[in-house]
């Protein structure tokens, strides 16, 4: 008996739905190449149930979501509600709540596809960012104190737990093991990088690089381990991107350096994350927002949320289908669209889902 998946589907706004509908078709394809099932539950969470309803994500969905093999999301973001509503409410809940505590960000850059890099290719750009998910900044530890007075204060604070940046390195650590460059038979060795700002962020990365270190000395000998701050990070993203293997860094450094390794793989069109439970549910996105202005005129690119896709089927132990669908899309951006931007792509959103599908159906 072939094996099924229950996976649910959050479309969520604006152009989600397209982009949503062509990775489906994509899982599909897959599932009937590799023999086996996908069993699909839509979910309608976003800025129109939200307008509708003045509900987000409430508990009782997350306890439902509980319940599948993985999650694969669209966009959140609608133009009539405010900033910060959606993203808290559906986005960092589902994190949050349902502890995705990784959030695993590949930038590579696929063959065809242009890079703003000078001179660098895709054997150049090939690394990947694992971001902490759970902590730092993002755990909304502060508040206001004379709001709205001239004495107004605002405090926010980055809180990170030992427990929290073990479970993570730990993770990257084992990442770099089994997919660095070595391991790939693409370098002399699995390198970890640790992003921090141990020279101004004296207790939050001073924690983080102490672990680091110790972990890697006690059960990771075999992992070379690098330090940069994050401002450098950046830097030798731009001028050395072929430097890096695994990063690994915090929520708030995480979410910075990685927009700027998405738009040196050729942007939100292409660029696809995982937010991920090892030990729980994941849920799998284009890192790219709703876009709410192409939305319905199908141009926007299906590419970023087809990599979700294949990140989840690389999640759920189905390897063969996601090398399939990771070949497919490297076919695709090599010899058939001209451009991952919105409308430049000479193919429309189907059009380019049905590539794929082709493709990974062959
Ligand atoms: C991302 C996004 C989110 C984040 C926002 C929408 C809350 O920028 O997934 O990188 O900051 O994590
Ligand atoms: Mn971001």
């Amino acid at each position: 008996m072939s094996k099924s998946y229950k996976i649910a589907v959050m479309p969520g706004d604006g152009t989600g739905p397209e982009v949503t509908a062509e990775a489906v078709k994509v899982l599909k394809a897959a599932a009937d190449r590799f023999n086996f099932k996908v069993e699909l539950t839509e979910f309608d969470f976003g800025g129109e149930r939200y307008k509708r309803t003045g509900e987000t994500l409430p508990d009782s969905a997350i306890e439902e979501l509980r319940k599948f093999d993985a999650i694969l999301l669209g966009a959140i973001g609608h133009p009539d509600v405010a900033p910060g509503i959606l993203e808290k409410g559906i986005l960092l809940k589902a994190r949050f709540e349902l502890d995705q505590y990784i959030n695993l960000r590949p930038v590579k850059l696929y063959p065809g596809v242009e890079t703003p890099l000078k001179d660098k290719g895709p054997e150049d750009i090939d690394y990947v960012v694992v971001r902490e998910n759970t902590g730092d900044l993002y755990t909304g530890t502060g508040g206001f104190t004379m709001k709205g007075t001239p004495n107004e204060v605002a405090v926010q604070s980055a809180v990170y737990t030992r427990f929290q940046v073990d479970r993570c390195l730990r993770y990257a650590f084992e990442y770099a093991r089994k997919h660095g460059k070595k391991a790939r038979g693409k370098g002399k060795n699995n390198t970890l990088a640790l992003c921090g700002k141990t020279n101004v962020l004296t207790y939050v990365y001073d924690l983080w690089e102490r672990a680091f270190h110790e972990m890697g000395k006690k059960e990771y000998p075999d992992i070379v381990r690098e330090y940069y701050h994050v401002d450098a990070t950046c830097m030798w993203m731009v001028k050395n991107p072929e430097w890096f293997d695994v990063i690994v860094t915090g929520n708030m450094f995480g979410d910075i350096i990685t927009d700027l390794g998405a738009i040196t793989q050729g942007g939100m069109g292409i660029a696809a994350g995982g937010n991920l439970n090892p030990e729980g549910v994941s849920m799998f996105e284009p890192i790219g927002g709703s876009a709410p202005k192409y939305t319905g005129k199908g141009v926007i690119n299906p590419l970023a949320a087809i990599c979700a896709g294949q990140m989840l089927l690389a999640a759920l132990g189905e390897e063969s289908a996601a090398e399939q669908v990771e070949q497919a899309v490297m076919f695709v951006t090599a010899n058939k669209i001209k451009s991952m931007q919105a409308g430049k792509m000479g193919y429309s959103t189907s059009e380019v889902g049905d590539l794929v599908t082709e493709k990974v159906a062959e």
